[in-house]
């Protein structure tokens, strides 16, 4: 199995993400942390909490960590993802409560262990990256328990929350630039699962409509459909789900090494990743600023139908 944590905002993609990792035989989810950024913090818990519960995983330690990104203030987006961030469902809400620690104390003491253990963790952040930046600034020897980042953000193309900029990296830019440095210096190989794929990997009504019986599978359909009627689509794109699909089968995915780097100024720019992808022999890491770039894998196409047909049968597992 392979182990993995995933740092989420749950809203309804993360939903997506979140009943697949859940529940696939072959992934070991070892805690979920949340980050305020599609709504604010207390909602993305309870709807982390939630999802866990309808996937029957109450066993997975959540925690709460940042409420709002490094410097600018959190901007969520209930035109996306309902007033609650979960499609105001009416959807039945856990009970459970948090781990005590913050996530970032979670995620040192998860990744110090692995790091012990040797049985190194994929780590996949599906949300504004201020959990990652402030653990890799303040612990960067948990590093050490990271077998890979692969997270959702950015775009080599256009974004969709501006024309430049994907949401999570438009949310908190320091934090997506802290977290591609640190992930250069410290070594830890990264994929960008970004816009150019994220919208590839689509459930037709007509196969969410073949799901039930299972409250995992009775959530997942209701993700979909609230989907598709926001997006008024036969059907929706899961989202964050595909960077899931991308660990459990990376066969599906076609990535490139490009530099990149985050905008951190510019008038209507502020958060685009700028992926390099000029096709020249010269170093491409530094420029005549000298600021670094670090190359990370950059999905560029997807096996969009084998990986919904991954998330639809792994959702809709039936539990004793
Ligand atoms: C990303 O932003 C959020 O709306 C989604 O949950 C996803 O993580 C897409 O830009
Ligand atoms: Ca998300």
């Amino acid at each position: 199995m392979k182990p993995v944590i995933l740092d989420v905002d749950t809203g309804l993609d993360d939903a997506c993400a979140l009943l697949l990792a859940a529940q696939h035989p072959e992934l070991d989810l070892k805690a979920v942390t949340c980050a305020g950024g599609n709504v604010g913090l207390d909602d993305v818990v309870i709807n982390t909490l939630t999802v866990l519960d309808a996937a029957g995983r109450t066993d997975v330690p959540v925690a709460a960590g940042a409420a709002a990104p490094l410097i600018q203030a959190v901007r969520p987006a209930p035109h996306i993802h309902g007033v609650d961030g979960l499609g105001d469902l009416d959807w039945p809400r856990s009970a459970r409560t948090t781990d005590p620690r913050h996530a970032v104390e979670l995620l040192r003491d998860v990744l110090r262990a692995a790091a012990a253990s040797g049985e190194l963790i994929t780590l996949i952040p599906l949300a504004p990256l201020t959990n990652i930046a402030l653990l890799l600034r303040t612990y960067p020897d948990a590093a050490a328990g990271l077998r890979e980042i692969v997270f959702m953000g950015g775009a080599a193309g256009i974004g969709n929350v501006t024309a430049a900029a994907e949401f999570n990296t438009w949310a908190d830019p320091e934090a997506a630039a802290i977290v591609l440095a640190a992930a250069g210096e410290l070594g830890v190989p990264t994929t960008m699962y970004g816009l150019d794929v994220f919208y590839d990997v689509v459930v037709t009504l007509e196969q969410a409509r073949t799901l039930g019986g299972s409250q995992s599978a009775d959530l997942a359909r209701a993700l979909i459909e609230k989907r598709s009627a926001l997006y008024q689509a036969d059907g929706a794109t899961i989202g964050d789900g595909g960077a899931i699909c991308a660990v459990i089968d990376p066969t599906g995915l076609e990535t490139r090494a490009y530099p990149v780097r985050v905008e951190l100024a510019g008038s209507w720019s502020r958060g685009r990743t700028i992926v390099d992808t000029r096709d020249r022999s010269a170093d491409r890491t530094s420029d005549p600023q000298g600021q670094a770039a670090t190359t990370v894998q950059v999905a560029t196409a997807v096996d969009g139908n084998r990986y919904a047909d991954l998330w639809l049968s792994t959702v809709g597992r039936q539990h004793a």
